[in-house]
């Protein structure tokens, strides 16, 4: 299948389910060509029933570095350039340090992490090669100039949280590849946006066992995001009492912190 140059070209993993299918919907529905990329074939192959001229999806295991760069590799065949991607793809697995194995370690950074620089591997390309089309976009949009790299991260990364070692160790270090990529990025017309979603009810986190306060849906996490993603904001937290308690407890001393999260965890059922 080849696509045709569109105005807007967006790449999404983790696009079958939760809040990367509600971001791919909002894309398609804007007019986008959206590269939806996920292994689940059946669910992204819904999204380009409904979306023939516009959704691509694209089959891949981000996990493993091989089907990764086959996928990059017909990506590239087929789009000129990207204007956004969007590293969404991500799992999480709780650590039962009663019963500590290596499995939910391997788990969660195989995708998270490994998925997330798998993806960077072919989308950087991508997003570079934009800036060698500018002269062909519109020249009151600015901002359409500037590619962007999105980066899913999770309001877990600035907090120690109780059965997150895993989980918020992948978070970390995604918010520390794309920090990192702002510097040596910084004279390049790439924009870099890192978000912390909250709690957002998706099958993720169906299997959550415990309360999730200030619950999102992702169709509102996905409105979120995009208005994020269009202020080009380096950060995007949400919800904000959520933002505002989190972030009140991470400025205490980490002795605090540790006293409070685990009362916390106690107390939940
Ligand atoms: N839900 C929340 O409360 C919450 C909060 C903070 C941050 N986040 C982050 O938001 C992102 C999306 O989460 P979600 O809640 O929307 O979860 P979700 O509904 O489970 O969606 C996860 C997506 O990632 C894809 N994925 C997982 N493993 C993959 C792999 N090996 N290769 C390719 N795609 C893979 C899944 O597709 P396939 O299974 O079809 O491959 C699915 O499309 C994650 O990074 C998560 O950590 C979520």
């Amino acid at each position: 299948m080849n696509v045709s140059p569109a105005p807007y070209t967006v790449l999404i993993t983790g696009a079958s389910s939760g809040i990367g299918y509600e971001l791919a919907l909002r894309y398609l529905q804007q007019g986008a060509t959206v590269l939806a990329l996920a292994r689940s074939e059946e669910r992204l192959a819904q999204l380009a029933k409904q979306f023939p001229q516009q959704c691509v999806p694209v089959k891949v295991d981000l996990a493993d570095a091989g089907d990764s760069q086959r996928a990059g590799e017909w990506i590239n065949q087929r789009v000129q350039h990207l204007d956004l991607a969007v590293l969404n793809a991500g799992t999480c697995e709780y650590v039962d340090v009663n019963n500590l194995s290596r499995e939910p370690f391997d788990k969660v950074m195989a995708i998270n992490w490994q998925g997330t620089v798998n993806s960077l591997l072919f989308c950087l390309p991508l997003l570079r090669k934009k800036k060698l089309l500018k002269k062909t976009l519109p020249e009151n949009i600015s901002q359409m100039q500037r590619a962007q790299l999105v980066g899913i991260s999770s309001m877990a990364s600035i907090l120690p949280m109780p059965r997150s070692q895993a989980y918020g160790a992948s978070k970390v270090a995604v918010e520390y590849l794309f920090n990192s990529l702002r510097v040596d990025l910084a004279n390049e017309p790439i924009d870099i946006t890192l978000v912390r979603p909250g709690f957002v009810k998706t099958p993720l986190t169906d299997r959550n066992d415990f309360p999730m306060p200030f619950a999102q849906t992702a169709a509102e996490a996905a409105a979120n995001i995009m208005k994020g993603i269009n202020n080009r904001h380096w950060l995007v937290q949400f919800p904000w009492p959520l933002v505002w308690l989190m972030n009140a407890i991470a400025c205490l001393p980490l002795r605090a912190q540790v006293w409070l999260l685990q009362k916390i965890s106690r107390t939940s059922p």
